[in-house]
């Protein structure tokens, strides 16, 4: 093993450190004031994130005021589906459109091919990031998982719990099979020009697998994520991997099992009794506190990420949300966490 310098990926290599690494999912957002300046200066989401330069700054910008460990590259799970040539956008206050595929003629039409060259403002990107960040930082590349891109490309748009998918892919298995394949080839490829661009460490979003039955879980969830971290450790061995099976709650311990990730990041369908006691002999555990915690109430908040530590921090750990970082959050409550997670 490689030896690190930084704390965050020293942690991803389980190693215990005397601070515990720290930084949130959708740090870059529309909470910050100087994001949401960055991001009126572009029509449309997907033109923002493929700008090196924009994405590169609104990577930076929560760094440079909280200094967290890890800076996630700024772009979206959806550029993989774009990418394979379908039409994606963002309509404010409805979230991702696409228009979606339910046939094998359909997903014939896709292809990997463009993949490295559509993709390639995300690697410009990581390389601008990587030459700006403090030396301590670690750059952290992303995917989403094979199930939520196929839900997406499959629905057409979010969903409270993806039946058209969840039906398709009962009804349709061949269908589903071919496409969770070339999502398995997308995924892994992206994660690998990422990493070659700099990225030092890979999360994988999987953030509808809490809709899934515990077989559609294995074959689904599990499996394809299994492929794609294979995949990556077979270019990268000492890469780390975070998996984020969200609200997979029992089901989180078969995932960290079997998938191969060095780490999990945790929302609240774990206890902090399971994560400790289940988990964190599997792998390194990240996460968990409540979003709207942060939003709602301070000292609360404060209390909670406390506990959390208190539970979580005597092993390798990373503190994280359960979930990514809601617009309305107010800042001071992100600063008064970040006071807090700098003294531990
Ligand atoms: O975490 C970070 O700071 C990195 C950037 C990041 C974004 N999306 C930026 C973004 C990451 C890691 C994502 C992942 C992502 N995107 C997921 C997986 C994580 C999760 O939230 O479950 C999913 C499901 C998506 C798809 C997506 N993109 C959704 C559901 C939305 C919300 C639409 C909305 O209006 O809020 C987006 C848009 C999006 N992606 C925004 C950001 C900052 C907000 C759009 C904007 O700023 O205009």
């Amino acid at each position: 093993m490689i030896s690190q310098t930084k704390n965050l990926l020293r942690v991803l290599n389980n190693e215990k450190t005397d601070h515990i690494p720290f930084w949130f999912m959708r740090q870059a957002g529309r909470y910050l004031p100087e994001y949401k300046a960055l991001r009126s200066q572009s029509k449309s989401f997907l033109d923002f994130c493929y700008n090196p330069e924009m994405a590169s700054v609104a990577t930076l910008q929560p760094i440079r005021r909280f200094g967290m460990d890890g800076a996630i590259i700024f772009s979206d799970i959806l550029v993989i589906p774009h990418a394979l040539g379908m039409h994606v956008w963002f309509e404010e206050g409805k979230g991702p459109l696409l228009t979606p595929i339910h046939t094998q003629a359909e997903l014939a039409k896709l292809s990997i091919t463009a993949l490295d060259e559509k993709l390639s403002p995300v690697y410009e990107a990581l390389k601008l990031t990587r030459a700006a960040l403090p030396q301590e930082t670690t750059l952290i590349g992303f995917a989403g998982a094979a199930w939520t891109l196929a839900c997406y490309m499959i629905e057409g748009k979010g969903s409270r719990d993806f039946q058209t998918p969840r039906a398709l892919a009962l009804r349709e298995p061949e269908f589903f099979a071919k496409l969770l394949a070339l999502l398995v080839e997308s995924v892994s490829r992206h994660a690998i020009n990422q990493i070659k661009a700099g990225a030092e460490v890979i999360q994988i979003f999987d953030s509808w697998s809490g809709v899934l039955s515990e077989p559609q879980f294995k074959a689904w969830v599990i499996e394809p994520t299994k492929k794609i971290v294979a995949n990556i450790k077979a270019e990268f061995p000492d890469v780390p991997v975070i998996g984020f099976p969200r609200l997979a709650g029992t089901k989180y311990y078969s995932y960290a099992k079997d998938t191969g990730v060095d780490a999990v990041n945790i929302d609240g369908s774990v206890t902090l009794k399971m994560a400790a006691e289940k988990l964190s002999s599997l792998c390194v555990i990240q996460g968990n506190l409540d979003p709207l915690v942060l939003v709602e109430d301070k000292n609360m908040m404060l209390a909670q990420a406390k506990e959390i530590i208190s539970t979580l921090g005597h092993k390798p750990f990373v503190f994280n949300l359960g979930h990514g970082i809601l617009p309305h959050t107010p800042i001071e409550h992100v600063e008064a966490l970040c006071d807090l997670l700098r003294q531990k």
